[in-house]
């Protein structure tokens, strides 16, 4: 046991996919992996250890934001011997061309996050994907009918902003989407000397106010789950 995961030593597998909600955490582990067997359920943050293939794997789920996420990945590397971690979840689009359901996959973050200026003294460091996960999660895209896209992503520690218009400075130089966790995983994995990658899904349109329907999300969201458990080393 750690402090945070009451898993056994050897329970978790040397890579974990990490989705924030532990019940999409089951869903995927009960649907994708064979002979899955819960190893977490302090807080009810389900963890799950199964056959993809002959490849084991664990998933499971990261809570919301980089704290929750970074209490996780540190337990997870430092007293589990994790060596690979993919965080499959979900974005708001801030480009017009992005689409529900379109994959992106983060090369790099920005964040409005402190963590990393305290964690720096003030200065600014930045975030990156590991190359080889990134090349093969683009590869495994192409061969599915998705749209997937390469770029940098926000990393917030805010849901709901205060300005409506945000989002706007951000689109300007490029960033594709935005999310809570990345900046968090690609910094401790670089700590930590793990690869790292995040795969995302995207849930809505922040230019337009869309959001997936349920049948989107049962449609599309397995995708990002695949694309990681083909990736998995
Ligand atoms: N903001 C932050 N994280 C998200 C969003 C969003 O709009 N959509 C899905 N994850």
């Amino acid at each position: 046991m750690s402090t945070h995961i009451g898993a056994r030593e050897g329970q978790i597998a040397p890579t974990v996919l990490l989705p924030g909600d532990p019940l999409r955490a089951k869903y995927f582990a009960e649907k994708m992996l064979k002979d899955a067997v819960c190893f977490n359920e302090v807080r009810g943050m389900l963890g799950y250890t199964g056959l993809y293939g002959d490849k084991r794997v664990s998933i499971m789920g990261s809570g919301m934001g980089i704290p929750s996420l970074s209490i996780y990945v540190n337990e997870l590397v430092s007293e589990y011997h994790v060596k690979t971690l993919i965080r499959i979840g979900t974005c708001g689009a801030i480009q017009p061309h992005l689409k529900i359901g379109d994959i992106i996959l983060a090369m790099a973050t920005s964040t409005d996050s402190s963590i990393n200026r305290l964690r720096f003294s003030g200065m600014d460091y930045a975030p990156t994907a590991s190359f080889y996960l990134l090349r093969r999660a683009y590869e495994e895209a192409q061969l599915r009918a998705v749209n997937a896209h390469v770029g940098g992503v926000l990393s917030s520690d805010t849901f709901y902003e205060d300005d409506p218009e945000w989002w706007k400075r951000w689109a300007a130089y490029g960033v594709l989407a935005v999310e809570m966790e990345t900046a968090g995983l690609y910094t401790l994995a670089a700590k930590l000397g793990v690869d790292a990658l995040s795969i995302l899904t995207v849930s809505d349109c922040i230019v337009t106010g869309e959001s997936a329907t349920a049948q989107q999300r049962e449609r599309d969201f397995p995708v990002m789950a695949e694309i990681a458990l083909e990736v998995a080393p």
